[in-house]
């Protein structure tokens, strides 16, 4: 813990890339995350890639969505998935994650997203405004992970879907993230 406080959050850039590789290899304790995140700058449009940074600019944390398809429909910015995030190790627990997913739900809404999707924590995402995905009939490709899948309507206008199969980018099939 340091006096360090979050100045803000803003869009990655290409200099940014080896502190957010570190940081995922960091909490994650593996390269999966950081590959992933990888693959998908090199293979993925439209991506929505934010940074938190400190202060003085040390980058902390990082969020990254990239275009879901559901039954195999879409694949571009109307539907979008979170995955990964990080926040590095020493920084944890201080609102840098939820002060992420807020300013990564708004990017997604600002970009013309409808749908937002997560495999994650239940107790983390829901107070974001997630919602169980199988509420409304959305399942993911593994309906195993369907306690784990959440979705939130970021679009004024309501989505143009309202059920089906999701699936992320196919750098994700290697592993659950
Ligand atoms: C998950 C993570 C990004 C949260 O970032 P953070 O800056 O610590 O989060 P915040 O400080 O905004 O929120 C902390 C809350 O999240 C909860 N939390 C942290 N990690 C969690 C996890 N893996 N599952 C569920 N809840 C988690 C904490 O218990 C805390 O809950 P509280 O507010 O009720 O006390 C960070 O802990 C992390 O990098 N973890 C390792 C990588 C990971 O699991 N990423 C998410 C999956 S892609």
């Amino acid at each position: 813990m340091t006096g360090d406080r979050v100045a803000r959050t803003r869009a990655e850039r290409s200099g940014d890339h080896p502190s957010v590789d570190a940081i995922h290899r960091l909490a994650f304790e593996t390269g999966l995350e950081a590959a992933i995140v990888e693959t998908l700058r090199q293979a993925v449009e439209p991506l929505i890639s934010i940074v938190a940074e400190l202060d003085r600019g040390e980058v902390v944390g990082h969020i990254m969505f990239s275009p879901v398809t559901i039954d195999r429909r879409g694949g571009d910015i109307e539907f979008m998935g979170l995955a990964p995030m990080a926040v590095h190790p020493r920084y944890q627990n201080q609102g840098i994650g939820s002060r992420l997913v807020e300013e990564g739900l708004a990017a997604c809404r600002t970009a013309g997203t409808e749908l937002v999707f997560v495999l994650g924590h239940p107790a983390f995402y829901p107070r974001f405004g997630f919602l169980p995905a199988v509420d409304s009939s959305f399942h993911y490709v593994d309906s195993r992970l369907d306690d784990y899948f959440f979705v939130q309507c970021v679009s004024a206008e309501g989505a143009s879907v309202d059920s089906g199969t999701v699936a992320y980018h196919e750098t994700f099939d290697i592993d659950g993230v």
